[in-house]
């Protein structure tokens, strides 16, 4: 029997990566939603449940100094460099039941077949759930794929949650050594790549009829705190020629920010508004907003940030306010691995697609913290809904779960080929 062949084990495997991530889905600190965080509880919990489907897989498990749930299985020797295969496992805040955990669960079952197919390879495999792909505690995301890639900066220690416990408070108190997390760092010379499937979280595969694509590379995203600052002041006695209304303002910028996005072919999303001091009465004095800002290139992204910054200090200039940009998470756009990619589109032609479509992520993935220090690539899958995700109303079908385990087994298999 060949690893990939059709039939009833690809339909288990698939059957159990979403029973598992229904399991997974449980596990949350929100009553009626999805949210589970990077260091919390729930982490905790899903994090040992995973260590114990690992284990059921033929892995051997451990948590690295990140927080990120491992596993092991060696290839046709020990002690090889591994393929590394993996997604993330925390979510945003009222969370869909796929983003990250699918392709973890995934990961676990390509193991699965290989191994009880007595298939050795030329390398080790590994699977990561990395913890914190969405920065929804800290602000700042990919912390655990930057641990693992060895880009960590200990100025993260400072960063603080909602609730004002320090990222390393937050390390400690879950059982991690702030000291020690430089040993969740790989070597490049210890890694084959890294491959990882995720659902699209958008609606082209599903506009174009097709249940998977070949990923060619993440778009760069920056994330900044913007600040207004004019002049509180009384909601009745204040004229409008005295008006420094600081809401207003932000409010002219926010509608332009889509305009240029829109004229850039840029993403751009403000999530996050706030105005101070907040009284139904009184003429907001500061306003506070968050910008998500994402492209193709840098350079895209960076010059709209400039058109953007342009007309924030104009409008500020007429309305006699001040303008203040912080940008507190940087991630650049990376390229997928032409010989990586080439593997996942010979996964999806063993599903039967003779002509695999290729789609650039507008979404962020523990890719581009893991590209530091290995190559990479990416299949994607078919949302339902409309491609809607970030939502509750997340879906995946079972057939196009199938295929996904089918390509990415198949991609597993082309690269021990290519390595043979
Ligand atoms: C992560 O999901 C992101 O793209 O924001
Ligand atoms: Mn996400
Ligand atoms: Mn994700």
């Amino acid at each position: 029997m060949t690893v990939n062949a059709p039939g009833q084990r690809v339909l288990i495997g698939a059957e159990r990566a979403l029973a598992r991530c229904d399991e997974l889905a449980r596990i949350t600190s929100l009553e009626g939603g999805i949210e589970r965080v990077n260091l919390s509880t729930e982490h905790k919990i899903a994090n040992a449940l995973v260590s114990a489907w690992m284990h059921e897989a033929g892995l051997d498990t451990w948590q690295d100094a990140g927080g990120n749930q491992c596993g092991r299985l060696e290839g046709r020797e020990p002690g090889l460099p591994a393929l590394v295969l993996g997604s993330h496992l925390d979510t945003v805040t009222d969370a869909g039941a796929y983003d990250g955990m699918l392709g973890v669960m995934l990961a676990i079952e390509v193991v699965d077949r290989i191994r009880s197919s007595g298939r050795e390879l030329p390398f080790a495999l590994e699977v990561v759930g990395f913890t914190d792909e969405e920065g929804t505690r800290f602000g700042t995301a990919l912390l655990g794929s930057r641990a693992f890639a060895g880009t960590w900066d200990d100025s993260w220690w400072q960063l603080a949650d909602r609730k004002g416990v320090t990222l390393r408070d937050a390390a400690r108190a879950f059982g991690l050594d702030p000291d020690g997390i430089r040993s969740a760092a790989r070597r490049s010379e210890d890694l084959v790549g890294y491959l990882e499937t995720h659902i699209e979280q958008g609606p082209l595969l599903l506009d174009a009829g097709k249940p998977l694509a070949a990923v060619s590379g993440i778009a760069g995203a920056r994330r900044l705190a913007l600040t207004v600052t004019g002049h509180a002041g009384h909601a009745g006695g204040t004229p409008y020629d005295r008006r420094r209304d600081a809401l207003v303002g932000a409010s002219e910028i926010i509608v332009e920010i889509e305009r240029i996005a829109r004229r850039t072919g840029t993403v751009a999303t403000v999530g996050r508004v706030r105005a101070f001091p907040g009284g139904v009465n009184v003429v907001p004095g500061v306003a506070r907003f968050s910008l998500d800002l994402r492209a193709r290139s840098d350079a895209e992204r960076d010059a709209a940030f400039e058109e953007i910054e342009v007309f924030a200090l104009e409008v500020c200039d007429r309305r006699g306010l001040a303008w203040l940009a912080e940008e507190f998470y940087r991630a650049d756009a990376v390229t997928c691995s032409p010989t990586l990619k080439n593997a996942v589109e010979q996964g999806i032609r063993s599903t039967g697609d003779d002509d695999p479509t290729t789609l650039w992520s507008r979404a962020g993935h523990d890719g581009m913290a893991v590209a530091a220090v290995t190559e990479f690539a990416m299949l994607f899958l078919r949302c339902g809904n409309d491609g809607v995700s970030h939502h509750p109303d997340e879906t995946v079908t079972r057939a196009d779960v199938v295929a996904a385990l089918d390509a990415f087994t198949g991609a597993v298999l082309a690269v021990a080929e290519s390595r043979r």
